[in-house]
C-alpha cells in the first residue's frame, strides 16, 4: 500500500481498493474518489459537501480554524490595507497583482466598458416600482447575453475574456439603474474619471437637479467591502455558477444563477436578514431573549450573521469590516444604535456556551449591512452590493473551470430511498 493513497475495504463484501491522496498547497489531504463506483460499484453520501471538494483551484484559499483568507495566496488582512477593489480584481482574475501598465490598461478597460446598451432601460422600466433590486439584477443579469452574440463561444479565451471584463464593469451601472427604478428617479450614466466604488455611489445617489459630492470616507469603505466579498472558495454561489458553467451556458446565464443562489438568506441575502434582525432586537435588554431563541432547537429563528459552514473562528472579513464600520459610524453619526445593539449581542454571543460549542462567530455579514446603512444604502440593495463584490470571484472560478482540460459537466448522483419497482394501477382499482 502506497503512503499516497487511501484504501476504502467494503465490509459487506470484503473488497478493498487504494485511491490516490492528493496533497494541496495548503489545507487537508484529499482522496480522490473519481473511480470509486467504476471499481467498486458504491457512491459517497455527503449532502451539503461538507467534506466534499468539488474541484481543484488556484484562487482562493480558507482556514477556517485559524481564520485566514488567502486571494492568490496573498492575506485578504494586506490586501484590505493596501490594495484596491480592482486591483484584487486583476489579481484574482489573472492569478499575479498587476505592475502600472497592467493596473493601467486593466482600469482604463473596465472604466470604459461601464456604460449599458440604451435598451436595458425599457427592460428596467417593465419590472414593478416595489420590485426587490435583486429581482432586477438576476434578470438583467442573465438578459445580458441578448446583447453580446460576439462574445458567447465561451471556448475562445478572448470572448472569455470580454466577457468577464463587461459583467465586472457593468454590473454597477445595472445595479444603480436597479436601484433608481425603485425610487422612481431618472437612471444616471457612469462616469470614467471616477474609481469603481465612486462611480457605484455616483450613479445611485446623483441627481439631475444638482452635482452630487462623493464623501471619500464613504467610497473608501464601499471599495474595502467590495474587496472582502470578492471570492470565498466554493461557496454555493461560486458552485452554482461552476455547476451551471459547466453545461457549457454562457458566462452572464451563469453568473445570473449565482445571483439567483446568492440572494437566500443562508449565504448573500444574510446581511439584510442581520439588520433586519437588529431593528426587531431593537433595544440591548431584548437580546438574552433572542439568544434563547437561537439555540432554541424547536424555534427556527437562527442569529443571522452568526456562524460559517468553514469558519469555526471569526471571518477574518468580519473583523476588517467592523473595525470599518466603527470608524464610519463614528466619523458619519457619532453612533448608530444598531451598531450598538451588534457590539453587544457579539460580547454575549461569544460568550454563551452554545455559541462557544457550535464553534459560531460573527461572519463577514454581521457587520456589513452597518456600513451600507451608514452608506444610505437601503436593505433591499446590501444583497446587490455583495453581488458587485463577488461578481470577479464568481466569474475567475468560472473560467477557471471552463479552461480545465479535465472539464466536464457537474451531475451528481443520489442515494434513492424511493419506492421500489411496482406495477401502474388503474382507477379503478385504487
Ligand atoms: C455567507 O460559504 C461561504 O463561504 C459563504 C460566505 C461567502 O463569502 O460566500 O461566507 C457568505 O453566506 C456567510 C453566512 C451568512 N449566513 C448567515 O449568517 C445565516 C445564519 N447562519 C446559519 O444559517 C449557518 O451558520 C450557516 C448557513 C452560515 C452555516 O450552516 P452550516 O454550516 O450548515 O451549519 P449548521 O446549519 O449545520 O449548524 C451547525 C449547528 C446547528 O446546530 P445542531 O444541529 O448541530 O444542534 O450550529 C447551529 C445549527 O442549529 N447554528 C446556529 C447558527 N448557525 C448554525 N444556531 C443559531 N444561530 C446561527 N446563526
Amino acid at each position: 500500500m502506497g503512503n499516497n493513497t487511501v484504501t476504502i475495504t467494503n465490509n459487506s463484501t470484503g473488497e478493498s481498493h487504494e485511491f490516490p491522496l492528493l496533497k494541496g498547497t495548503h489545507g487537508p489531504d484529499v482522496f480522490d474518489i473519481q473511480q470509486l463506483y467504476k471499481t467498486m460499484g458504491l457512491f459517497t453520501y455527503d449532502p451539503g459537501y461538507k467534506s466534499t471538494a468539488s474541484c481543484e483551484s488556484r484562487i482562493t484559499y480558507i482556514d477556517g480554524d485559524k481564520g485566514i483568507l488567502l486571494y492568490r495566496g496573498y492575506p485578504i488582512e494586506e490586501l484590505s490595507e493596501h490594495s484596491n477593489f480592482l486591483e484584487v480584481s486583476y489579481l484574482i482574475m489573472y492569478g499575479e497583482l498587476p505592475n502600472q501598465d497592467e493596473y493601467d490598461k486593466f482600469t482604463f478597460t473596465i472604466k470604459h466598458h461601464s456604460m449599458v446598451h440604451e435598451g436595458f432601460k425599457n427592460f428596467v422600466n417593465g419590472f414593478r416600482r416595489d420590485a426587490h433590486p435583486m429581482s432586477i439584477l438576476v434578470g438583467m443579469v442573465g438578459a445580458m447575453s441578448s446583447f453580446y452574440h460576439d462574445s458567447l463561444d465561451i471556448t475562445d479565451p478572448l470572448h472569455q475574456e470580454i466577457s468577464v471584463h463587461r459583467l465586472l464593469a457593468k454590473l454597477p451601472t445595472l445595479a444603480a439603474m436597479a436601484y433608481k427604478h425603485t425610487h422612481g428617479q431618472p437612471f444616471i450614466y457612469p462616469r470614467n474619471d471616477l474609481s469603481y466604488a465612486e462611480n457605484f455611489l455616483h450613479m445611485m445617489y446623483a441627481v439631475p437637479a444638482e452635482e452630487y459630492e462623493i464623501d471619500p470616507l464613504h467610497a473608501k469603505a464601499l471599495d474595502v467591502t467590495l474587496l472582502l466579498h470578492a471570492d470565498h472558495e466554493q461557496n454555493a454561489s461560486t458552485s452554482t455558477v461552476r455547476l451551471a458553467g459547466s453545461s457549457g451556458a454562457n458566462p452572464f446565464a451563469a453568473a445570473s444563477a449565482g445571483i439567483g443562489c446568492l440572494w437566500g438568506p443562508a449565504h448573500g441575502g444574510a446581511n439584510e436578514a442581520v439588520i433586519k434582525m437588529l431593528e426587531e432586537i431593537k433595544t440591548p435588554d431584548n437580546i438574552p431573549k433572542y439568544i434563547n431563541k437561537a439555540k432554541d432547537k424547536d424555534d427556527p429563528f437562527r442569529l443571522m450573521g452568526f456562524g460559517h459552514r468553514v469558519y469555526k473562528n471569526y471571518d477574518p472579513r468580519a473583523k476588517i469590516i467592523r473595525n470599518f464600520a466603527k470608524e464610519i459610524v463614528e466619523k458619519l453619526e457619532g453612533n448608530d444604535p444598531l451598531f450598538e445593539i451588534a457590539l453587544k449581542l457579539e460580547e454575549i454571543a461569544l460568550t454563551d456556551e452554545y455559541f462557544i460549542e457550535k464553534k459560531l462567530y460573527p461572519n463577514v455579514d454581521f457587520y456589513s449591512g452597518i456600513i451600507y446603512k451608514a452608506l444610505n444604502i437601503p436593505t433591499s440593495m446590501f444583497t446587490v452590493i455583495f453581488s458587485l463584490g463577488r461578481m470577479i470571484g464568481w466569474m475567475a472560478q468560472w473560467q477557471e473551470m471552463i479552461r480545465d482540460p479535465k472539464r466536464v459537466i457537474g451531475r451528481p448522483r443520489q442515494n434513492y430511498v424511493g419506492p421500489a419497482k411496482r406495477s401502474f394501477v388503474s382507477l379503478d382499482k385504487r
